[in-house]
């Protein structure tokens, strides 16, 4: 149950994206596209994106967004308007193609690929407008008891819809989670990145990160060459961690991961004065890392000094304030 309107209608973007992100994996494919799959896909992005998301905006947020003072006829709205019929009428004529793709056992023509493109790079342009530029504009010119309004507005159109309301945004969950499991999962996009690009971005990051594996061994650390709070060299990978604590400390050390691998704890925090001069606040975290089954695939430790942080005053909203 969201408690913010711009989550909700957030959260049916993130699907609608990633119905899109598979159709479009369909028509990369080289060993050939499944008009069944597409199918699925496009009859979820018309119940759901169309019938159900676009109806929450089209019913309630752009009217009420015009009595507060939002122009409905041309202006943003408009274009919103235009772009939602735009996307149906891709919809229904991509539904019936596709659908006689399926039954006749056809390859994609060239026209029907480019119209699915086409629609598309409109629905995530789409998309881009309303969370980035639409919603921002709302969340300014509406009021606090609109929020509430909006939210049980949504709710009950929910209820209206098939499979009892609920059920209607689980069964479509579930289309989405299964269609990506067996078309190679959800979209990683750590995989759009080499190593370089990724040990760089640990790297440049105010922290000094370690991780340990399920079996207790140090695997990574960041800031290999830099100069570290804790200092480490790479003789630590592969030691246990055990091995890289002062023993009067190995205790806590063992209570944290066999807590965290038990599942009774997923984070531990410790903050103490550090340096000669205690010029460091240290902040020490320790999350447990998990994969999407909640199996335990190792520990992070996280240090970062926030005596800066602990020092901010005021506001800084411009550029300038940072040099
Ligand atoms: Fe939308």
């Amino acid at each position: 149950m969201h408690t913010d309107w711009t989550d909700e209608l957030m959260q049916d973007h993130a699907r609608i994206e990633r119905a899109l992100i598979m159709i479009e994996r369909q028509i990369e494919r080289k060993d050939g596209y499944d008009a069944a799959t597409v199918s699925a896909l496009l009859e979820f992005l018309f119940e759901y994106g169309e019938r159900y998301h676009n109806q929450k905006e089209e019913q309630f947020l752009f009217p009420l967004l015009g009595e507060r003072g939002i122009p409905t006829h041309g202006g943003p709205i408009a274009v919103m308007l235009s772009e939602h019929e735009m996307e149906k009428n891709y919809l229904i004529r991509l539904i019936r193609e596709t659908q006689q793709i399926k039954e006749k056992e056809t390859a994609i023509t060239e026209d029907y690929r480019n119209a699915l493109v086409s629609y598309i790079s409109l629905t995530k342009d789409h998309i881009w407008k309303e969370n980035d530029i639409l919603y921002p504009m709302g969340r300014r010119v509406l009021q606090k008891q609109d929020n509430s309004h909006l939210l049980a507005s949504f709710e009950n159109l929910l209820s209206t819809m098939p499979y009892q309301g609920k059920g209607f945004v689980e069964r479509w969950e579930t289309l989405l989670h299964t269609i990506e499991q067996s078309t190679g999962g959800p979209i990683d996009l750590l995989k759009t990145l080499d190593t370089n690009t990724l040990r760089a971005m640990l790297d440049v990051l105010p922290i000094e990160l370690t991780f340990v594996d399920a079996n207790d061994v140090v695997r990574y650390f960041n800031k290999v060459n830099d100069k570290k709070i804790f200092p480490r060299t790479l003789s630590v990978v592969g030691r246990s961690v055990q091995q890289c604590h002062p023993p009067h400390s190995v205790h806590i050390v063992n209570r944290i991961l066999n807590e965290m691998k038990s599942g009774k704890r997923d984070a531990a925090h410790f903050w103490i004065p550090f340096g000669e001069n205690r010029e460091m606040f240290l902040y020490i975290s320790y999350y447990a890392v998990r994969d999407e089954h909640g199996n335990y695939l190792g520990c992070v430790e996280m240090n970062q000094d926030v005596a800066p942080y602990r020092a901010l005053q005021g506001e800084s909203r411009t550029l300038n304030d940072l040099v």
